[in-house]
């Protein structure tokens, strides 16, 4: 592989994080989930706790939300709300079961002053947004197709005043955006084609041509659920070749350990929260 060198620059970021005290797999609303697999609820702490360690260390603030007994994927904080430009948009799950963590974000926002706006449309928060940006003067990625529904991407629009591109994803294992796809710079995504239609990879194409495409064994160990902060990017351990993807590209691979909460269907991204000023 040839290595190019990029000058990447990180950036400080601000995340929202929340302890997997009370995970655990009592439900199944993705393909992951398994509810006779045993969880080890001590083991999802201690390596929970390594990847906010790894993002302290790197030098970006985390908040923490308190977790909630009956809220068992609760650790998924990137559900709970989407954050552009310092505005809050609110998330409104699609599950029964997961429909009370919503409150428990609003509630953190509004006590920390942010600016609020309440949804009317189901949508499951950063799980199904992503923000680019310096991608064509600041674009917001949208998933629908399994969680979040299409009026949900319009509502965004107009609360974040940022222009909404909505991607359909196509297969169940890959129900949120950010199972599929990532933003690896302020410009740049990283994604998994087989994961949209026809269609939306077509579109994906045209506004991205310089993203890095992910393979199937990229996408299969959680590799795409990263965060990045323009140079370091931490990702799931299994997902060594995407690792060195990256590397020969002028990025930082951090990767971490997650394998309890990957019983969950999530990894990195899931358990963050970006909160952008
Ligand atoms: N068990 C959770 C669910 O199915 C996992 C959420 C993962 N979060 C994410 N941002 N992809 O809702």
């Amino acid at each position: 592989m040839v290595t190019v060198n990029h000058q990447r620059v990180p950036r400080k970021r601000t995340y929202l994080m929340c302890s997997p005290e009370h995970f655990a797999v009592e439900y199944a609303i993705n393909p992951w989930m398994d509810v006779t697999a045993p969880v080890d609820a001590e083991l999802a702490v201690k390596q929970w706790d390594r990847l906010r360690e790894t993002l302290v260390n790197l030098g970006h603030e985390v908040h923490l939300l308190t977790p909630e007994r009956g809220l068992p994927d609760m650790v998924f904080a990137a559900n709970g709300a989407f954050v552009v430009d310092g505005t809050v948009y609110g998330a409104r799950f699609k599950h029964e079961q997961r429909a009370a963590e919503a409150e428990a974000h609003r509630a953190f926002y509004e006590s920390q002053g942010w600016r609020f706006i309440a949804p009317s449309e189901t949508n499951e928060g950063e799980g199904d947004f992503a923000y680019v940006p310096e991608a064509h003067g600041g674009l917001i990625l949208a998933g629908h197709g399994f969680r979040t529904e299409i009026p949900a991407h319009a509502e965004a629009q107009e609360a974040l005043g940022r222009p909404v591109i909505s991607l359909r994803l196509v297969d169940p294992r890959f129900y949120h955006l950010d199972v599929a796809l990532a933003a690896i710079d302020d410009a740049n995504i990283v994604y998994f084609p087989g994961a949209f239609s026809a269609a939306s990879q077509k579109v994906l194409a045209q506004l991205f041509p310089d993203a890095v495409v992910a393979d199937d064994a990229d996408v299969m160990a959680f590799g795409l659920n990263l965060v990045s902060d323009g140079l370091n990017v931490v990702l799931n351990s299994e997902a060594a070749g995407l690792a060195e993807k990256l590397k020969a590209l002028g990025y930082h691979p951090v990767p971490v350990e997650l394998a309890e909460l990957k019983k969950g269907g999530g990894s990195v991204k899931c358990c963050i929260a970006e909160l952008r000023r």
